[in-house]
Order: structure tokens, then C-alpha cells, then sequence
């Protein structure tokens, strides 16, 4: 008798549960559209130059998923040189690819700030919101997000410990300038509800490692710990992975190709920021063994990592059907390399497959060479730096010393920066791979080192190592 009472009961408890999937499925449910407010996004590529093809390249297909996300362009900013799809060194004029057999990501990039507007003043600017800061010409477009909003930040590029580079030599980006603007944007009447921040660099653990508080609302990963380089892949070679031959450049960073490959597939709906994080790192440390890659990250509020993809990259309707199930990317494969290697394999390619006495052969060889030079002449000057000051027994323990997890790199930004400034001044620009020399410097304000006693030092160790090949 119970048992007969209970049966219609459950089938109009089945009807209920299908008409909400159904509903579900038909109707737009109010999450869908204004509970989320706007999405935004900020995309950056901080390098230039044929050899680091893949920074552009990554944030070019960033772009893409965005936009097939259902992103709005007036919503989505992106800064890169825009000296790519053009160069001469491209083999496919006007198309760039992020993927061996990919098809073209360059297409529709709107170029909100290319050339020498790429810089750190601008990126600030626009991550603020705050127009009047821009300079130069670019499109004008800024953040200009409410407290219903979620943000998404992708950068790629070259960095070092505490800082991230930009093309040209600009002014490098500290991460204390970074992680400022992102407290004060929260806190100018809560500029957002919640902002992802991917960054492919290296050393970009240090960038948010005891500096980005868990309370603003800000959830980042990045491609690497505070230690380590982050790596390109798709790099040129003999293994499977590698470009078409016709490429002598690396096509993408291996996180930022994880990434984006994950969300490439997915219906971004079922997909946490954390099931993302948790792919992402398998694929960047050859399966956590770390024998080729780095160690991905996460920092901030990590509470925030159960939350959708779709909250900041919306959704691609083709992968509707396309739940996430787990890690379904290919594995690491031969071609990848040290990003701060890359610049070198790309020239060592050049000057290998060029034809015996022309131009580009010689041409080839004289920026290798030349950049051996600038490299040795940096590290040795460091470590002369760090003789002249401690003594030579001291010197490179106090320079090589990397402080605890949790702590951040250097305590005075403001040190920090003008010893950098004392440094270029008589050594000449630290660059893409000068930058990894930001700890020690750091080490130099920390051991309480005074400015003038660095100018002297930095004279005198780059007077007695002068460097010997000019361009
Ligand atoms: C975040 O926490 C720190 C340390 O407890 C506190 O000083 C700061 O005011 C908090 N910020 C916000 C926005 O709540
Ligand atoms: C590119 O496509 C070829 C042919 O389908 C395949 O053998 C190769 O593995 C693909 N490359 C990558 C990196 O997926
Ligand atoms: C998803 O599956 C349904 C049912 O099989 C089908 O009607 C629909 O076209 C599919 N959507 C996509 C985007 O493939």
C-alpha cells in the first residue's frame, strides 16, 4: 500500500527533475548572463624580436578562446609588439601559429598596444582602469570594470626574481608595483568580484610569493616557483612536437600551451580553475617528475579555485558537449627548452641551416657570439659586484641566498630598483637574460648595502670587466 502510494509520487518527482534539466539545457538560467556581470580581459605579451615568436604567439590564441568564449572585443585589451606575423624571419607572412600543426591565431587580434606603448606604465594603467595614466597611442581601452565583474590577466614573456620584462628594454615590471595595483583596484569601490591572473615567466613564483594577499579577491597561477626558469616548447629539433622546419623559433611556453590547449576542448562550464591548475601542472612537470619543465603555482585566494573557467573565459558553444573529465592533454614531448635558452637556440638553428658563406650564416654567428659575451660579461660582473662587497669567500653566498617560502624577494622595492638603475648605469642593461640576476641584487639591499657603496662597487667591476664584444 505504501509502497503503490509513493510510485506516482516518485515519478512526479522524476517529471520535476527532468523538466529542470530541460529547462536548464533551453532556457538561460540567470546565472548564465547577470549574475556574472562582465568578463574582461587583459592579455600581454612582454617581449618582441623573431626569437620569442611564442609570447606573441600565446597570447594571440589567449585572445581566441576569449573570443570564442563569447568575450566582447570592447572587453578584451591586449598589449603586444606586433612585430610577428610580419617579420621577414616568418615563413608564413601574416599568420602565426601556437601549435606545430595549428592554424592561425593572429587573425582579429584587436592591437589595443603594440610597439613601444607596450610598456609597464600602460599595462598598469589599463589593469586600473585608469585612463588619464596612458601614454603614447594606443586604442584607449581600460578596465573599466564594476564589482559584479571578473577579470582575467594573461601575461607571457621573459622575468626574472621580483620582475617581468617588456620589449625594447623598457622599465622592467616589479612585482611590488603589480601587486599594488591589484590591491587598489579592489579597493576603488571594489573593482572587481573576482580576477584570475595567469603568468607564464620565469622565476614568476616571485612575483606573488609573499606579496599577494589571499583577501583581495585574486587568484593566480604561474608557470613556475620562485627559483626556476618556466620553458618554451614546440621548439625547433628533431623530436616529434618540433615546428615545421621552415620555423627556427619555439611556437609557445609550455604552461601557456597547457593551458590554453585545456581550455582549447573543454565546455568551460564543468571546468574548475583547479582542475585546470591540477592539468596544467602535470603537463608542465613531465607528469611531476620535473625531469623537463617547472613547478606550476598558485597563490592568492585559493578558495576561488572552485569556481568555473566560464566566470572568466566564457565558453566556447562548439565544446558544449565537451565535458571536462580529467587531463586529456598529450604528454610532454622532446622540444622544449629553458626559456632563457631559447634566444640562443634559435640563432644556433639559424646559423646551422644557413647556406655556408652567405650573409644570414654570418649574421647568425655574430649574434651568438655577441650574446655569449653580453652573458658572461653580466654574470661575472655579479659575482665581481658581490666580491668587492662581502669579500670573495662571502660574496657569492650572500648573492646565491634565497630566502624562505612565504617571504618576499627583497623588503625595500625602492632599493631594489635604483641598485638595478646603479647596475645598468656602469655595467650596461641586465635585458631578457640579465634579469636572472634580480636575486642578487635583492640579496645586496637585504644584507643593508648602501646606495653610493653600490655605484662604487658596480664602477669598479665593470671598469676591470669591460665588455669586450660591441655590436
Ligand atoms: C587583508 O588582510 C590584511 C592582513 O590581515 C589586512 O591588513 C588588510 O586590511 C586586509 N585587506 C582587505 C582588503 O581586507
Ligand atoms: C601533427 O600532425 C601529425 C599528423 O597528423 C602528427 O603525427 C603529429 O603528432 C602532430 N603534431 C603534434 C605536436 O601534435
Ligand atoms: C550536443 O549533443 C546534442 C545531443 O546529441 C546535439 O544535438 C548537439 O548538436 C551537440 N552540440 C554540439 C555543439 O556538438
Amino acid at each position: 500500500m505504501a509502497r503503490l502510494s509513493c510510485f506516482p509520487l516518485l515519478l512526479l518527482f522524476l517529471q520535476t527533475q527532468l523538466l529542470v534539466l530541460v529547462a536548464s539545457k533551453f532556457l538561460r538560467l540567470p546565472s548564465e548572463q547577470d549574475v556574472v556581470g562582465t568578463r574582461w580581459a587583459v592579455l600581454i605579451a612582454g617581449s618582441n624580436g623573431y626569437y620569442n615568436y611564442r609570447h606573441q604567439a600565446d597570447v594571440c590564441h589567449a585572445y581566441q578562446i576569449m573570443k570564442k568564449g563569447g568575450l566582447k572585443d570592447e572587453n578584451i585589451i591586449v598589449f603586444m609588439y606586433d612585430d610577428i606575423a610580419h617579420n621577414p624571419d616568418n615563413p608564413r607572412p601574416g599568420v602565426i601559429i601556437n601549435h606545430p600543426n595549428g592554424s592561425d591565431v593572429y587573425a582579429g587580434v584587436p592591437k589595443d598596444y603594440t610597439g613601444k606603448d607596450v610598456n609597464a606604465n600602460n599595462f598598469l594603467a589599463a589593469l586600473l582602469g585608469d585612463k588619464s595614466k596612458l601614454t603614447g597611442s594606443g586604442s584607449g581601452k581600460v578596465v573599466s570594470s564594476g564589482p559584479d565583474d571578473h577579470i582575467f590577466v594573461y601575461y607571457a614573456d621573459h622575468g626574472g626574481p621580483g620582475v617581468l620584462g617588456m620589449p625594447d628594454n623598457e622599465e622592467y615590471l616589479y612585482a611590488n608595483d603589480l601587486v599594488q595595483t591589484l590591491e587598489k583596484k579592489h579597493a576603488d569601490g571594489a573593482g572587481y568580484k573576482s580576477l584570475a591572473f595567469y603568468l607564464e615567466a620565469c622565476e614568476s613564483g616571485s612575483i606573488f610569493e609573499g606579496l599577494l594577499p589571499g583577501n583581495i579577491s585574486v587568484y593566480a597561477t604561474t608557470a613556475s616557483n620562485a627559483e626556476e626558469s618556466s620553458w618554451g616548447t614546440y621548439c625547433p629539433g628533431d623530436d616529434e612536437g618540433a615546428p615545421p622546419t621552415e620555423y627556427d623559433t619555439c611556437l609557445g611556453d609550455l604552461y601557456s600551451v597547457s593551458w590554453m590547449e585545456d581550455s582549447d576542448v573543454h565546455n568551460l562550464h564543468t571546468e574548475s580553475l583547479r582542475q585546470q591548475y591540477g592539468v596544467v601542472k602535470d603537463r608542465t612537470s613531465a607528469h611531476e617528475t620535473y625531469s623537463l619543465g617547472s613547478h606550476v603555482m598558485q597563490y592568492g585566494d585559493l578558495g576561488l579555485n572552485e569556481q568555473s573557467l566560464y566566470l572568466f573565459m566564457g565558453t566556447d558553444p562548439a565544446n558544449d558537449n565537451a565535458s571536462f573529465v580529467g587531463n586529456s592533454l598529450p604528454s610532454l614531448r622532446g622540444v622544449v627548452v629553458n626559456q632563457r635558452d631559447a634566444d640562443l637556440l634559435h640563432f644556433w638553428h639559424k646559423y646551422r641551416r644557413s647556406a655556408e658563406g652567405s650573409t644570414r650564416k654570418g649574421e647568425a654567428r655574430r649574434r651568438l657570439v655577441d650574446m655569449m659575451a653580453r652573458r658572461s660579461h653580466l654574470d661575472s660582473s655579479v659575482q665581481l659586484i658581490g666580491n668587492l662587497l662581502f669579500g670573495f669567500e662571502e660574496g657569492p653566498k650572500v648573492l646565491n641566498a634565497v630566502r624562505p617560502t612565504g617571504q618576499p624577494l627583497v623588503d625595500d622595492w625602492d632599493c631594489l630598483k635604483y641598485m638595478v638603475r646603479r647596475f645598468e648605469e656602469r655595467c650596461g642593461g641586465l635585458a631578457q637574460y640579465g634579469m636572472k640576476h634580480m636575486r642578487s641584487v635583492a640579496n645586496i639591499c637585504n644584507a643593508g648595502v648602501r646606495e653610493e657603496a653600490m655605484d662604487k662597487a658596480a664602477s669598479q667591476a665593470c671598469a676591470i670587466n669591460p665588455l669586450s664584444v660591441v655590436v
